[in-house]
């Protein structure tokens, strides 16, 4: 590891160096223009050109790039990150210059020294604002940076649907449910492409466990899985124009996603009419015959068996068993994405300001921290004259998640804790804080109240301290990465058995959660407030003292259903958690696209916290609902701010039943902020395809005549106003 962290160092700066190499205006084209284009370029094509375009590296010294000698071929405009692919100057056709990805502009392993970039919140933070202005705002910040760097693609929005709070990725994700997902995502990835630098969606599809992440295999109907992480993509897909979509890992129904015909050809690119291109994730290949599955590029080709995409490619051509009109389709795939979001012939960078996207961090943390229990203690608002603040790294930073997606953020690494692991998660497998420290952040938010911390390393000496203080603010935090899921739902060591002796020894205990999923919570009885934080990025101190002293009125909703414990999960433990890596592990996706809550109300079963579960410190009234619509739903209804404070709130529109069998789903949400005592008139419409089944005989949605309960509510199990209308049937669309 030292050997590899010595070449990154010596090479980065050189490589920074290409940054100077002239940026480009983006010119953004219409489709049609850009699909003309393609087809003009490559039919201009040599055979060497084409194949050049559709396999790519990893530029990062790993394999035969480890030595500069084995760099020496490098083409000059290598930016060092995830992934290189050859450009045709000959054809004004750009290299592609691939970074990671959803939380900001990926540095991995320090590789360009000192290149920092807006360490945003993560993905599950994004998911609890409900804010599709927001997500597009974050998504524009990252594209612009990206695009400063000399990057012209993102390896972001990461959508897969959480179908397990243990997934060590859940992070980066958005949420459990298709439309939320679907809209954030899609709007992170317009606001990506807004700045000229192609976006990609990932991982298609269902990849929901880092377990064995390359050989488990997800058994599901072709129903099941258009109504849930299908759809996801498929919203996203269309809200975003994504230039590129992903392949995952895991094998789909016995096919690896990367090689799925089912999930490429079929479904992305003939029923959805998806005109990007396919790129495979890191390592995703195993066999040439991809390309003819629907994959039309292989990614990070020297972590795979063999570079399938050039000569193996070549010979299949050669043989006739795959055709030179998919080559074609392939390279201008690649091609119309490029013209479509700017890339070809594109002037200098967009202007942009750090300052603008560290406020954009900040505003993501804010609105998605989850006040999740307060029994009046918070705000804090000057009335504790003394506070006591514990827990491991309280006075350094905030956690933030490992993985391909971390951000080393501009303040640097405030801490770094190897963990060790093996084969790949090895790599990542170090817990990083972010500087300014929550202490700082209270210290100076609480004027007037004295403030002192204990590490938490002895639950008497955090007691002894939280005894003579009038509050105490536990910090407790669990590590999560990619590659790695977690067995169970527990915060690890002795965080449960601090919190309880810090509660025992003072009841004015509030609970600062900075995770990446939800955890079990034994002494959640035993204090007066929980904050979930998640993984709040570079300005997470600040939000997190901003919420807790009363300056941010909290309006986070839970993206993710808070599980009561794991035994009300659809599978109560990880499969083949615990197998050798590589295990071949088939998992029945029995939950079907009931998925989270949908699950929880099928089976009557209470979690701690609802999907959509968020307390403010204002309060909010909905009235006057009317649902009208016969093959869809539109609802009106007024929302009014009856407390004392401004806050913003996110009603959400659900079905609850069809001729009273249950059968809940998200169809629609607003956020909205109000003054006291404001209202103001909402009008939301359902996405039909929420109210309609996947008919995979007909291959269409279909809604079923008959009664529906929709319901306004202030979470998923939480209905506010019900109203019935009657749909008609209908059969429409893919
Ligand atoms: C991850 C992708 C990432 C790629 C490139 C893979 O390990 O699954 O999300 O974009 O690496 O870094």
């Amino acid at each position: 590891m030292i050997r590899t962290a010595t070449i990154l160092a010596s090479i980065g700066a050189a490589s920074l160096s290409t940054l100077a190499v002239a940026q480009s205006v983006p010119a953004a084209t219409a489709p049609s223009d850009a699909d003309a284009w393609a087809a003009k370029v490559e039919a201009q094509m040599t055979d060497d050109e084409r194949i050049s375009l559709v396999h790519g590296f990893m530029a990062l010294p790993f394999g035969p790039y480890e030595t500069a000698e084995g760099r020496a071929g490098w083409p000059k405009d290598v930016v060092l990150g995830a992934g290189y692919v050859r450009g045709v100057t000959r054809l004004s056709v750009p290299s592609l210059r691939e970074t990671d990805a959803s939380l900001g502009v990926a540095n991995p392993g320090g590789v360009r020294p000192g290149d920092s970039a807006t360490a945003m919140p993560g993905g599950i933070a994004l998911g609890s604002t409900f804010d599709v202005q927001l997500a597009y705002d974050g998504g524009r910040a990252i594209g612009l940076e990206a695009r400063s760097k000399g990057f012209n693609v993102l390896l972001g929005g990461g959508i897969n649907l959480m179908r397990d709070p243990r997934n060590g990725r859940n992070f980066e994700y958005i949420s459990e449910d298709p439309l939320l997902s679907g809209l954030m995502g899609g709007a992170a990835i317009r606001g990506t492409q807004s700045a000229g630098v192609i976006s990609t969606v990932k991982h298609f599809a269902l990849n929901a466990y880092e377990t064995n992440r390359y050989t488990w295999n997800a058994v599901v109907s072709d129903a099941a899985l258009r109504e849930s992480d299908l759809l996801a993509f498929q919203i996203a897909i269309e809200q975003g124009q994504p230039g590129s979509v992903m392949c995952a890992y895991n094998l789909v129904n016995g096919s690896k996603a990367c090689g799925s015909d089912y999930l490429l050809n079929t479904v992305l690119k003939k029923d959805w009419g998806y005109k990007g291109w396919v790129m495979s994730d890191w390592g995703a290949v195993d066999n040439v015959d991809y390309a003819i599955k629907g994959l039309d590029q292989q990614s990070g080709e020297q972590i795979d068996k063999q570079v399938w995409f050039d000569s193996p490619l070549r010979k299949k051509i050669a043989d006739g068993s795959l055709s030179r009109a998919r080559l074609s389709d392939m390279v201008r795939r690649i091609l119309r994405s490029m013209r479509a979001t700017g890339l070809v012939d594109a002037g200098p960078a967009p202007a942009f300001d750090m300052a603008a996207n560290s406020a954009k961090a900040l505003q993501i943390a804010h609105e998605g921290i989850v006040l999740l229990k307060n029994d009046g203690i918070l705000p804090l608002l000057g009335s504790a004259k003394s506070i006591a603040v514990i827990g491991d790294k309280a006075h350094v930073g905030v956690l933030s998640g490992g993985g391909s997606s971390q951000v080393l953020p501009p303040t640097g690494w405030a801490a770094s804790v190897p963990i060790g692991a093996t084969g790949m998660a090895g790599l990542w497998a170090t817990q990083r804080w972010m500087a300014g420290s929550p202490l700082d952040a209270i210290r100076s938010a609480a004027t007037g109240a004295s403030v002192d911390f204990d590490p938490g390393v002895y639950n008497q000496s955090a007691a002894a301290l939280a005894s003579r203080a009038d509050v105490a603010i536990v910090f407790v935090s669990k590590f999560e990465m990619e590659g790695l899921d977690s067995p169970d739902l527990s915060l690890p060591g002795n965080q449960d058995s601090l919190v309880s002796a810090v509660a025992a020894a003072n009841p004015n205990t509030i609970v600062v959660l900075e995770t990446g999923n939800p955890v079990a919570m034994p002494w959640r009885d035993k204090v007066r407030a929980v904050v979930a934080a998640w993984y709040p990025g570079q300005e997470g101190a600040q939000a997190i003292a901003d919420v807790l002293t009363g300056k941010i009125n909290p309006s986070g909703h839970l993206p993710i259903t808070w599980p009561a414990a794991a035994e009300q999960l659809p599978r109560p433990a990880i499969p083949g958690f615990g197998s050798p890596a590589g295990t071949p592990v088939s998992v029945e996706i029995k939950e079907g696209s009931d998925i989270g809550y949908r699950w929880f109300a099928k089976h009557g079963t209470s979690p701690l916290y609802a999907f959509g579960y968020g307390l403010s410190y204002t309060d909010f009234s909905y009235a006057n609902l009317t649902v009208t619509g016969s093959r869809s739903a539109t609802a009106t209804f007024t929302i009014q701010n009856t407390g004392k404070r401004e806050g913003a709130d996110v009603p959400q529109l659900y079905l609850q039943a069809i001729d009273g069998q249950v059968t809940p789903r998200l169809l629609a949400f607003r956020r909205v902020s109000l003054k006291p005592g404001e209202s103001r008139v909402i009008t939301i419409k359902a996405d039909p395809r929420l109210l309609a089944s996947y008919d995979s005989k007909v291959g269409s949605w279909r809604i079923r005549g008959g009664q529906y309960t929709i319901a306004l509510s202030k979470a998923a199990n939480a209905p506010i106003i019900t109203r019935e209308v009657t749909l008609k049937s209908a059969l429409f669309g893919k």
